[in-house]
């Protein structure tokens, strides 16, 4: 159909005018093109030793080490939140780090006791246990090391050692972070053996050598061990897009579950290039040091941190992630439910 000369032509102002559209809070509830929901969210928790101690990480305002105790409420309130999991990150006691790390495969090690402690107070919470030896280690490195390198396949061995010790525990996914070639693999097969063929894997397959990642080693104590080593020689380089493609596509044919993109919001486009390539679950993680941003930015006044990490957890829906782990993912989920309570 063809329009009268003297009308611009379809499709233009002032025919079309897109601010009709966000005129009103209920219009732009009904266009929305994305919403965050509590079941997107997963919290990331560190497990203290001992028993009735809460440590607060002075760089993460808000996060606290708890010991399993003091854990189990705040795991019950995720789960009343509907957070559909959280991830467990155990703070090993410095005398339990070892060269080999064995403590990583010791059954009644920290991450294993809450574990078997989450499951039989709330069985319907789901649980990510990380596999990687740097909690264990007295080099801070997420694998062996030898004559100053980081071995990759004696490391394997230890990986899937520890993954069918979270397994045995109860974990529900394992979750290797430790960027290690051919470790997926290895993982499911041992997790097979040991007759855990439904524990589910998810691979940080295109996990960046981050700087954000330097509250997170805060908080477990990686910080110094690790000392002034760097992961550059397995996490991947930050200038790497098309890698991530064939790191995702190698842990896929390994047989991971799902996969995750870590850190989040520098790499939104490695995300929206996993999700379009491969329409698999994909996770994000929304590190420590992205966190921290927001949280101390807001301590001083100088951002309204809800709302922008609000804007930000959005943003990784919209980039095509289907869950994201996040140290705000309870305060997100439990303002979500006042929300809605609310009717918003
Ligand atoms: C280590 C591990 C790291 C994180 C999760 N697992 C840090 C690292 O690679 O040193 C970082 C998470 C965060 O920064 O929130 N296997």
């Amino acid at each position: 159909m063809t329009r009268a000369r003297h009308l611009p032509p379809l499709g233009a102002f002032p025919d079309v005018r897109p601010r009709r559209l966000r005129r009103h809070a209920w219009t732009r509830r009904l266009v929305a093109e994305h919403c965050l929901k509590p079941a997107d969210l997963v919290l990331p928790v560190f497990v203290l030793d001992g028993e009735a101690r809460s440590e607060a990480v002075d760089s993460m305002p808000g996060v606290h080490r708890l010991t399993i105790d003091r854990l189990l409420p705040l795991a019950e309130r995720c789960l009343a939140a509907g957070l559909p999991a959280i991830a467990l990150f155990p703070v090993t006691p410095p005398a339990l780090k070892t060269e080999d790390a064995a403590e990583a495969w010791n059954g009644d090690n920290l991450v294993c006791r809450a574990i078997r402690a989450l499951k039989a107070r709330l069985p319907d919470l789901g649980l990510i246990g990380d596999v990687a030896l740097d909690p264990y280690t007295t080099h801070g490195q997420d694998g062996l090391v030898a004559d100053g390198q980081v071995l990759n396949d004696s490391t394997l061995g230890a990986l899937a050692r520890q993954a069918v010790c979270l397994a045995g525990a109860g974990c529900d996914i394992v979750a290797p972070s430790d960027m290690m070639d051919g470790r997926i693999g290895v993982v499911r097969r041992a997790l097979d053996e040991a007759g855990h063929p439904e524990t589910l894997v998810v691979s940080y397959a295109a996990k960046y050598a981050s700087a954000f990642y330097g509250p997170f080693r805060d908080a477990v104590g990686s910080a110094a061990t690790l000392g002034r080593a760097d992961k550059k020689t397995y996490q991947m380089d930050p200038a790497n897009g098309e890698e991530a493609l064939r790191e995702v596509a190698l842990d896929v044919k390994e047989g991971a579950d799902m996969v995750m993109v870590k850190p989040g919001l520098p790499y939104l486009d490695v995300i929206r290039r996993v999700k379009d390539a491969f329409a698999l679950p994909t996770l994000a993680y929304h590190v420590s040091g992205e966190y921290a941003m927001i949280k101390a930015a807001a301590q001083q006044g100088w951002l309204d941190g809800d709302a922008c990490m609000r804007e930000c957890l959005l943003a990784f829906k919209r980039a095509g992630a289907d869950a994201i782990l996040t140290y705000a993912a309870l305060e997100t989920a439990e303002a979500l439910c006042r929300e809605a309570a609310a009717g918003g």
